[in-house]
């Protein structure tokens, strides 16, 4: 087990490999235990034998990104009160970056504030989610609408959970994985060549990808915690990924193969060549189906987005990997057609090719 220190003004570990869970700090007073119905299920066991020093309190999460909104956060405050959870106590979350973003949400508003924990159990939350502090719930208008920057106290992202997650959940992580291998440069893209479908298959050691990701985002979040500018890298293919998931309604495409499409589109805007090492690697990403999304959705969601400024989507660009751009406007027509292009390629892809 290795640990990476986040500095700031919270400053925090994120402990990381096989056994992590084993760092939970001894503290006065009890655990809230926001936990997954799904990691429950598969590693409740270990899970109650590991926190149980900790005088633990339970909490079962029905699963799913519908499940991130105020009326869960509701239901977490009112077993907080239930429970009397008091200021200096812990609130920990095991689970995905729905877990995570839910239960750091309701840490950050209970009592106005009590630490919390964060235990990712996916790939996408150990690389992403659960560094960087930023945590909310999704509205009727969208995802990720309400939030703060909270920061956990601690990550425990403990590598043994991910033996039982799904090949599909795992693609999600090694897109922001390659993703991050795009920005970092070498040696992390290296390694990511060298093995992106044996991670895949679940045949490659996880922890020194892990490690590096965890690495380059906590370099950019202590730089720029509250996304001022340079953080804006970290959105690298989202701003087409994005559109496409909000398009599809949320249930068609995981985020990460919407934003593995979005990195294509990264690929294009930023004039890399087919056969350059950048776009050789998204190539190896899944492309899923695009069969059925409507094209003047995907373009009016682009001019929504969250990044967008004075009604111009704005992109983060790669000169080569290792060296980005963030904030960037591209012509309308210009990202206009790129859209137009992987929408249509998109729709040529069989429904069966998921991974
Ligand atoms: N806060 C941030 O900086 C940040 C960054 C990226 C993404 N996010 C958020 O993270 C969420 C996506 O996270 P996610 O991909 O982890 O999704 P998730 O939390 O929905 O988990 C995906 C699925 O995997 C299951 N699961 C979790 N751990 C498992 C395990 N060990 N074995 C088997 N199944 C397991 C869950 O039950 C769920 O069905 C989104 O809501 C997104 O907005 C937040
Ligand atoms: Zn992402």
């Amino acid at each position: 087990v290795n640990s990476i220190h986040v500095s700031g003004e919270r400053p925090y570990e994120v402990w990381l490999g096989d056994g992590a869970l084993a760092q939970l700090e001894r503290a006065p007073g009890r655990v809230a235990v926001v936990v997954d119905e799904n990691v429950e299920r598969l590693h409740g066991a270990r899970l109650r034998a590991a926190l149980a020093p900790h005088d633990p309190a339970w909490f079962v999460l029905p699963s799913g990104e519908r499940h991130k909104t105020l009326d869960t956060a509701g239901a977490l405050w009112d077993w907080l009160g239930e429970l009397r959870l008091e200021r200096r106590e812990r609130v920990v979350a095991v689970g995905g970056g729905v877990t995570g973003d839910l239960a750091g949400f309701v840490a950050s508003t209970w009592r106005r504030g009590v630490p919390f924990v964060q235990v990712p159990t996916t790939l996408l939350a150990m690389v992403d989610a659960s560094v960087g502090g930023k945590v909310g719930v999704d509205t009727a208008r969208g995802k990720n609408l309400v939030g703060a920057f909270w920061p956990p106290a601690q990550v425990l992202a403990d590598t043994t959970f991910l033996a039982t997650l799904p090949v599909r959940e795992r693609w999600c992580g090694l897109v922001e994985v390659a993703k991050t291998a795009l920005l970092a440069g070498d040696p992390l893209l290296s390694l990511v060549e060298a093995q992106l479908e044996a991670l895949a298959d679940g045949v490659a050691p996880v922890e020194e990808v892990v490690a590096a990701c965890v690495r380059f985002k906590a370099d950019v979040v202590q730089r720029d915690p509250t996304e001022q500018g340079e953080r804006a890298v970290l959105n690298l293919g989202h701003t087409v990924g994005h559109a496409l998931e909000v398009a599809g309604g949320f249930d068609r495409l995981t985020h990460g193969e919407a934003v593995a499409w979005g990195l294509r589109a990264t690929i294009r805007l930023s004039g890399l060549s087919p056969g350059s090492r950048e776009a050789r690697l998204v190539a190896r990403l899944p492309a899923v189906t695009l069969d059925g999304l409507d094209e003047g959705a995907v373009l009016d969601a682009m001019l929504s987005d969250k990044k967008s400024a004075g009604g111009k989507p704005r992109f983060v660009l790669l000169e080569r990997a290792g060296r980005s751009r963030h904030g960037c406007h591209v012509d309308d027509d210009a990202w206009r057609s790129v859209v137009r292009e992987l929408l249509s390629e998109g729709r040529e892809v069989a429904p069966a090719s998921r991974p």
